[in-house]
């Protein structure tokens, strides 16, 4: 580990054991009143070798160094993420009564979802932390990135874990015994996705999400479903939505066709009343010859109406007749 000069400029976030600042990156530093406690810098160097082991899978921020500043305290330094963490994204929604659009939540669900399986499957990590405070959210909305991984641990250091771990509102129960595995991160996540589920608008596939969910929650750490099966089901869903979807657009082109239809049969029904009916060449030009003399008719009305509006003008009534004989008299 080596000695360098950390700037604080902004304070991003404030933890349990850890502060994490924005300089030209993101900084996170032990507290200054923890910074002797030998736990604290366990975890912050337990989370700069778990970062370094994933940091090519783009499912956390790029971490770079771990250094001791001028007092000897350590910090680690990361790839600073424009966003927000999930947990001020579903509080906001709460605290203006406002629903997350479905498209936005079943992007995170399934984001989420893949970042663990990755994680999980890929490099055999448990994260033993995850909840909405520890997942940020790219201000596009398009990334999701899984941050804190100071409790992290491989599937060989499970049993060195000697107290139960996490956040008590998404720790899974069996952490209470002492019992740890991947199976711990599943129920986590199932609290998750349940949490983005109820702040979303209404899912088309709400009834199967809400089996998932129960299937990743339940008590009996054997019957718990694995990460593998939650992104399949999870791309199910995916694949109904874009079949839905599908279906819909069908429904509309079949709609506008037959009201196209309609109003075709509407206008020739129309016509086929007024000019006579042509199936043959003979009756063609029939037909040309009654539209001629159609046009000649209108025309010879035309004038017709315009002589009489001409001999209207000059027309002289008796009573004026009268009059010019008294003046010629
Ligand atoms: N790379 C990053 N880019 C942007 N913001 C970050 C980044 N890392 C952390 N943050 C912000 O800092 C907050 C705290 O970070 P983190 O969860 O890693 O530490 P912590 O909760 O303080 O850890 P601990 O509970 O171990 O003390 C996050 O909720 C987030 O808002
Ligand atoms: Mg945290």
């Amino acid at each position: 580990m080596q000695s360098s000069t950390l700037q604080k400029h902004r304070l991003l976030g404030r933890g349990k054991y850890t502060d994490v600042f924005l300089d030209s990156s993101a900084t996170k530093v032990i507290k200054e009143a923890k910074n002797k406690s030998a736990q604290s810098i366990r975890q912050i160097e337990n989370e700069f070798e778990k970062l370094q082991l994933i940091n090519k899978a783009k499912i956390s921020p790029k971490v770079y160094q771990i250094s001791n500043d001028a007092d000897g305290i350590p910090f680690l330094v990361m790839d600073f993420i424009e966003g927000k963490t999930l947990r001020s994204i579903l509080d906001e929604c709460e605290g203006l009564g406002e629903k997350l659009s479905s498209e936005f939540a079943f992007s995170l669900i399934d984001q989420i979802s893949r970042s663990v399986y990755t994680l999980h499957q890929h490099y055999h990590l448990g994260h033993f932390d995850l909840s909405p405070d520890n997942i940020l959210v790219s201000n596009d909305g398009s990334c999701i990135y899984l941050i804190d991984f100071s409790l992290a641990r491989s599937e060989q250091e499970f049993q060195l874990i000697d107290e139960a771990v996490g956040k008590v509102d998404y720790m899974a129960p069996e952490a209470y015994e002492k019992e740890f595995g991947l199976h711990n991160d599943i129920y986590s996540l199932g609290i998750i996705l349940d949490e983005i589920k109820n702040n979303a608008e209404s899912l088309g596939f709400a009834v199967d999400l809400d089996f998932l969910i129960a299937s990743m929650k339940l008590p009996m750490v054997e019957a718990r479903i694995k990460i593998d099966e939650v992104v399949k089901q999870v791309n199910q869903f995916k694949t109904q939505s874009v079949e839905l979807k599908e279906g819909d657009r069908k429904k509309w082109v079949v709609g506008l066709t037959i009201i196209s239809a309609l109003f075709v049969a509407a206008l020739f029904f129309n016509s086929s009343e007024t000019k006579p009916k042509m199936t043959n060449k003979s009756k063609l030009s029939k037909q040309v010859k009654y539209e001629k003399k159609q046009r000649i008719n209108k025309k010879r009305k035309k004038i017709k109406k315009g002589q009489q509006k001409k001999t209207k003008k000059f027309k002289i009534n008796n009573e004026t007749k009268n009059i010019f004989k008294r003046i010629v008299k």
